[in-house]
C-alpha cells in the first residue's frame, strides 16, 4: 500500500479487498475526504474512528457507490474474481460485487416483521421475475424454501429467533441494530461496512455486538469495517484502526498504538482523565 501520510505505516498484507487511493469529495465548498489512502486487508476487523463531521460515513458512501469521488481511485477485488473499480457504479451492482452495509440511522420495513426484513436482503440475490413468482415455477419454490431456510439460519446467528414475528419497529433498539446486521448478511457478503452500529444502544446490547462483530468474521469469514464512536467497543474488536479528521487519515495502527498516538489523542480521543465530552466514551 502506498500511503499518502508521513510517518504512517502501511498495511502488512498483499491481500487486499478495498483499495482506497488518493480519494477527494468535494459538496460545493465542503471537502469531506481530502487525499484518502487505505486500504482493508482480507479477512480483518477495521475500525475507522474520527470525529462527528471527519468524512467516516461519506467514505462509506464512497466505498458503496453512493457518492462518486471527484479524485482519487477504489478498487474492490474480490476473493475470487477480478478487481473491479467502484467508482461510478450503481449501488445495488457494489452490493453484488460481495459489499454490504448497515446505516447510521436505522432503516428497516418497519411494518414488516423481523423474518420479513431479514428475507428480503436473503431474496435480492436470486433469480425469481415477476412470472416466475406469478407462476409459481418449481425453481420459485425451490428458492422460495432456500430464502426462508437462510432467513432463519441468519436470525438465529445474529440472537433473534425469538423475534422472528414480531414487527420490528416493536423492537427493542440493540435487536434492530442486529436485525439491520442480519438483513445485510442477507446477501451474502464478502465485506460487511458497519456504520455505528452501536449507538443508541445499552451497555449489556454492545457487548453482544462485540461478540456479533467478531462471529461475523470468525464464523462466516466476512471481512468487517467498522466506524464507531464506542471506544471500548472499538478497542475489543478492531484488530487495526484508522483516524479520520477532516476529511484526512491522520493515523493508523493497532488499538494500543492509537490509544497512545499523541495526535489522535489531541483530535479525538482526549486525555485518558478528561471530562470534556467530545462524543467518545471514555477508553
Ligand atoms: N450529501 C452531502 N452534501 C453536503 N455535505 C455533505 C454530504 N454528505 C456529507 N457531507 C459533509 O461532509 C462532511 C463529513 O460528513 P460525514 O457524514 O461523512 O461525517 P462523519 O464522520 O460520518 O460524522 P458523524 O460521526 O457525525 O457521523 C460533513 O461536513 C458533512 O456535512
Ligand atoms: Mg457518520
Amino acid at each position: 500500500m502506498t500511503d499518502a501520510t508521513p510517518g504512517i505505516a502501511p498495511a502488512t498484507t498483499d491481500d487486499v479487498v478495498f483499495s482506497v487511493q488518493h480519494v477527494t469529495l468535494r459538496f460545493g465548498g465542503v471537502t469531506s475526504l481530502s487525499d484518502v489512502s487505505l486500504s482493508l486487508n482480507r479477512g480483518e476487523i477495521l475500525s475507522i474512528i474520527g470525529p462527528n463531521g471527519a468524512g467516516k460515513t461519506s467514505l462509506f458512501n464512497c466505498l458503496t457507490g453512493v457518492y462518486t469521488p471527484q479524485e482519487g481511485s477504489i478498487i474492490f477485488t474480490p476473493e475470487h474474481g477480478h478487481a473491479v473499480s467502484v467508482v461510478g457504479r450503481k449501488p445495488y451492482k457494489v452490493n453484488r460485487l460481495g459489499v454490504a452495509r448497515t446505516f447510521q440511522t436505522s432503516r428497516m420495513f418497519s411494518a414488516l416483521t423481523t423474518f420479513e426484513n431479514v428475507k428480503i436482503g436473503v431474496e435480492s440475490k436470486q433469480h425469481t421475475g415477476a412470472i416466475g413468482a406469478m407462476l409459481r415455477l418449481p425453481r420459485t419454490r425451490r428458492e422460495e424454501h432456500e430464502s426462508d431456510l437462510k432467513t432463519l439460519e441468519l436470525l438465529k446467528f445474529v440472537g433473534l429467533t425469538k423475534r422472528a414475528n414480531e414487527i420490528s419497529s416493536s423492537l427493542p433498539y440493540g435487536d434492530r441494530r442486529r436485525l439491520e446486521i442480519a438483513r445485510a448478511l442477507g446477501t451474502n457478503p464478502e465485506v460487511l461496512l458497519l456504520d455505528e452500529p452501536a449507538a443508541g444502544t445499552n451497555p449489556a446490547e454492545k457487548v453482544e455486538l462485540a461478540e456479533l462483530i467478531r462471529n461475523v468474521r470468525t464464523q462466516l469469514g466476512v471481512t468487517v469495517l467498522l466506524i464507531e464512536h464506542d471506544m471500548k467497543l472499538v478497542m475489543s474488536v478492531a484488530e487495526r484502526i484508522i483516524v479520520l479528521n477532516f476529511g484526512q487519515v491522520i493515523a493508523q495502527g493497532s488499538p494500543a498504538e492509537i490509544q497512545r498516538n499523541t495526535v489522535v489523542i489531541n483530535a479525538y480521543l482526549g486525555a485518558p482523565d478528561s471530562d470534556e465530552d467530545n462524543g467518545t466514551e471514555a477508553l
